[in-house]
């Protein structure tokens, strides 16, 4: 799913767009975002409330063996060390989302998230950290074992709903009944689910990431573009909106690992609340994002052979751990990219590992060697 020449005729509102050809594949459309310095970006995210959760810095590392293997040098931005409960995007989130909720006053940080939610595990223990309660409603969850990222829940003493529906209407029907009956007991309650800022969060954290990538990128000699390999979501929206408006040769490639039309609304919903909350003016439309929707496999945490083999690839050459949920679907795209010619000898790869370790636990029948 690429956006193509072809839909030259349909797009609305072509003096917003200018048209760009990659390197790689084909062309594509991008939003014009207006052009910014470093300092000027970094002065409009200094405007939002935050406070400091994760650890910052992550490493920029140059990934040897893998690059060698695949023919094509690829540097990990490792989000996988954020710090917080085993680490991850997510962790860069709660800087934003956790400042908003104690502006906002709240004592109780409610949340619904299914089992293999990083996210519920991480705003759970961000929540903990800075002493609000933590209420998770897990739709489709409860006859699963309490292993991955339900058990660092379970551990950090989270208020666990395991529901056995996943229909849209009844957990709905469920949360706000338990809402209602806290807000009756007097607390403020900060509803995930509601609250912009737990979400948008993720652009505007990745377009900080974006300003701290390009500050490491100096010491790596990097002359041709940079090809940008992330899971489809905020934060490739972050990384999009802000490589647009630093003018760096970037192309971000986001690649789905669910849904394709969840993916597309999610990127687009949430970059655009950011940009409200930036102050920017500019929107983006659903032709500005690439997305690749040949990783999938066959399901939203369902791992494929092609996840499978690049999760062991990775560990066996670097030592570094991926999961089969994101991060494996992510260099799944790489390795095929590579095995089919995609890239240019030239090129840098820079994969951003979002992290989801505690999921791995989850699928040991999937990942494990041995019978
Ligand atoms: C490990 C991992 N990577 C990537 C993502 C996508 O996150 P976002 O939409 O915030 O970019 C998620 C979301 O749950 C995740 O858990």
């Amino acid at each position: 799913m690429k956006v193509t020449c072809m839909e030259i005729g349909s797009m609305p509102d072509l003096q917003y767009l200018i048209l760009v050809k990659t390197n790689i594949e084909t062309w594509i459309f991008k939003m014009k975002m207006p052009y910014l310095s470093k300092e000027e970006l970094k002065a409009k995210i200094d405007s939002l409330p935050r406070i400091n959760i994760a650890l910052l810095p992550t490493p920029l590392q140059e990934a040897h063996r893998l690059s060698e293997k695949l023919g094509v040098r690829i540097l990990i931005k490792r989000e996988d060390l954020t710090g917080l409960a085993m680490g991850g995007n997510k962790v860069r989130h709660m800087d934003f989302c956790m400042a908003d909720a104690l502006q906002k006053g709240a004592d109780v940080s409610l949340n619904i998230n299914p089992w293999m939610s990083n996210n519920a595990r991480i705003i759970g223990a961000a929540s903990k950290m800075v002493g609000l309660d933590y209420i998770n409603i897990a739709p489709a969850s409860k006859f699963r074992p309490i292993q991955g990222n339900l058990l660092i829940q379970d551990i950090i003493g989270t208020d666990l709903h395991l529901l056995d529906t996943a229909n849209h209407d009844e957990v709905n029907e469920y949360v706000d009944k338990l809402e209602t009956k806290l807000i009756e007991q007097g607390k403020t309650v900060y509803n995930h689910v509601k609250e912009h800022m737990s979400r948008s969060s993720a652009t505007i954290s990745y377009m900080e990431a974006t300003l701290e990538i390009e500050e490491q990128l100096a010491n790596f000699n990097v002359a041709e573009n940079l090809e940008v390999f992330v899971a489809s979501g905020g934060a490739q929206g972050g990384l999009m909106l802000a490589s647009q408006s630093l003018n760096l040769p970037w192309n971000v490639h986001g690649v789905i690992v669910g849904k394709p039309e969840e993916s597309y609304a999610d990127v687009v919903t949430w970059s655009n609340n950011a940009l409200n909350h930036l102050g920017f003016t500019e929107r983006l439309d659903w032709s500005d994002v690439e997305q690749l929707d040949k990783y999938i496999g066959p399901g939203y945490a369902i791992p494929g052979d092609d996840c499978i083999e690049a999760i062991r690839m990775v560990a066996e050459l670097e030592g570094i751990l991926l999961d089969p949920v994101y991060t494996g679907k992510v260099m799944a795209a790489v390795i095929d990219y590579a095995r089919t010619g995609k890239f240019k000898q030239e090129d840098t790869v820079l994969f951003i590992h979002t992290g989801g370790l505690p999921e791995l636990f989850d699928f040991a029948d999937e990942l494990k060697r041995r019978d």
